[in-house]
């Protein structure tokens, strides 16, 4: 299976979550493999890996590989048996790129209207009939702006997880680690799982 993380705006956890959603993969199957394909410029999927393996750290069976065009095309004719996650750019034909082989994508945001904004318009370049879904990640569930959020979200029936990855000290201090946690990842790859197998 493929997954695409992608959002056109920064600093939403695209990262984050295609790093622990690819560590909850093979926590459940210790046999599989997960593969990231690293497709945005800042590369900080491969610097957490390389920071890692600098702490002595592994991310285990945790591959993290660069990717470009090229990559992005080969994906779609070599699927592995296991999961790849693209860390998706901003902008672009490689975004496209990283789109067009995907599964599913998830568009990660944070429970601010403003970022969910920037979450719709990116929903809306996805092309139709590609299985889409928002994620709110560093939620604070007893915000207003939480409230406000998946209020607009329902209200407009913008596909999103019923799961919500919470503002955590621990999955911010994860970076350049093997995540000993996986928090509501683990539950957010379930709802993945059972929604590909619908
Ligand atoms: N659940 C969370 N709780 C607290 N902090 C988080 C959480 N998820 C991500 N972060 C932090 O938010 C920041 C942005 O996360 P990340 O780098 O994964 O976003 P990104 O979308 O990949 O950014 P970029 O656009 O730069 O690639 C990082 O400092 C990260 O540690
Ligand atoms: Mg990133």
């Amino acid at each position: 299976m493929i997954v695409t993380i992608a959002n056109a705006k920064g600093g939403v956890a695209k990262t984050t979550s295609a790093l622990f959603l690819a560590m909850a993969w093979t926590c459940r199957r210790p046999d599989s493999k997960a593969v990231i394909l690293d497709a945005d410029p800042q590369s900080s999927a491969s610097l957490w890996r390389d920071i890692a393996e600098d702490n002595g750290e592994t991310l285990g069976s945790v591959d993290v590989r660069p990717a470009n065009l090229s990559t992005l095309q080969r994906a779609v004719k070599h699927p592995t048996d296991g999961l790849t996650v693209v860390d998706a750019p901003p902008q672009g034909r490689l975004l496209e790129a990283a789109i067009t082989p995907a599964d599913f994508v998830i568009v990660p945001t944070s429970d601010s209207p403003l970022d969910l904004q920037q979450a719709w318009a990116t929903m809306n370049s996805i092309p139709e009939g590609k299985p889409a879904a928002v994620l709110i990640v560093r939620a604070e569930t007893n915000t207003r702006a939480y409230q406000a959020t998946i209020d607009a979200l329902d209200r407009n029936r913008t596909p999103r997880f019923d799961t919500v990855v919470r503002k955590r000290q621990d999955i911010k201090a994860a970076m350049g680690h093997k995540p000993a946690k996986l928090w509501e990842y683990a539950q957010v790859l379930a709802e993945l799982t059972e929604e590909e197998q619908a």
